[in-house]
């Protein structure tokens, strides 16, 4: 292997992120939940890789993500890191994992840090007492993403999947939480569904990198979830997502086919047959 090899599969640190941003390149995240997805996506090259609570929906085929619980998101985080040699894997902290106390907060996320051996932690929120948490989790040597905008664990305070920061009250406290959790040591901010001038206007004003979801393309980075850039996940179709593949239907029509192969004795054949 070259040098120039071996420098590009170097892991990617937390310190990466904002001098990315500080050369304007752009940052690419995709969530992962297991072992050879998670491989898939860290050898295309994606520079993060969360491990999102999203899997309540595309793994587990829950409603909303406030079911999961820390020990369920160790357990897909241990898989995914057995996959990565080079992304930064990121783990979500689940509801009320760490909105209780910080003492509570810190020792969860530590045990996601020991037990999984991942990067760091996402959690949701731009209040002072959410920017408290982040603050004694970086102290603590945590690092954390924040999560701003539609904040999927507080969608029932949200009143549903609704873009945030619509009108001018709405526009100045995202602004403001976003610099809060700068200022608590967040290394970088998920900003979901948030209109692309206003997430513009705020991943220019931060030194720490922005990355988007449904918030256009102003974010220095993009976030998607795996199933649903894949096709898998056949019936979400947002207007911000773009498929990339439509893997549901080639999975559906190789399975069909396997069926088929299987009930008129085609399957297995004298060259799958051992002597
Ligand atoms: O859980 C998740 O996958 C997320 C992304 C959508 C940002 O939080």
């Amino acid at each position: 292997m070259s040098t120039q090899n071996r420098v590009e599969r170097r892991r990617v640190t937390v310190l990466d992120l904002p001098e990315m941003k500080a050369r304007g390149e752009r940052i690419a995240v995709l969530t992962a939940y297991d072992y050879l997805f998670a491989r898939v996506v860290d050898q295309a090259g994606t520079d993060v890789i969360l491990v999102g609570d999203s899997l309540a929906h595309v793994v587990l085929g829950l409603d909303s993500t406030l079911s999961i619980t820390l020990d369920d998101m160790i357990y897909h985080a241990r898989a995914v890191r057995r996959g990565v040699e080079r992304a930064l894997v990121v783990v979500d902290m689940p509801f009320l994992t760490y909105q209780v106390s910080v003492e509570e907060a810190v020792r969860n996320a530590g045990r996601v840090m020991k037990e999984s051996g991942v990067g760091a932690v996402k959690l949701e929120g731009g209040s002072p007492r959410a920017a408290a948490t982040v603050e004694a989790l970086t102290q603590a040597g945590i690092p954390v993403m924040g999560h701003l905008g539609f904040t999927p664990q507080s969608v029932n305070a949200l009143g549903g999947n609704r873009v945030q920061g619509r009108d001018p009250e709405g526009r100045g406290r995202l602004l403001e939480e976003a610099h809060r959790l700068q200022q608590a040591g967040a290394f970088s901010i998920v900003l979901e569904l948030v209109p692309g001038d206003l997430a513009t206007e705020i991943s220019r004003s931060l030194r720490i990198p922005t990355i988007g979801i449904g918030a256009g393309v102003g974010c220095d980075g993009q976030v998607l979830v795996l199933q649903d850039m894949l096709g898998l996940n056949r019936d979400f179709q947002p207007r911000f997502l773009r498929r990339f593949a439509e893997l549901g239907d080639a999975a559906e029509s190789a399975v069909r086919e396997y069926v088929r192969a299987v009930r008129e004795g085609e399957y297995p054949g004298d060259e799958h047959t051992f002597d």
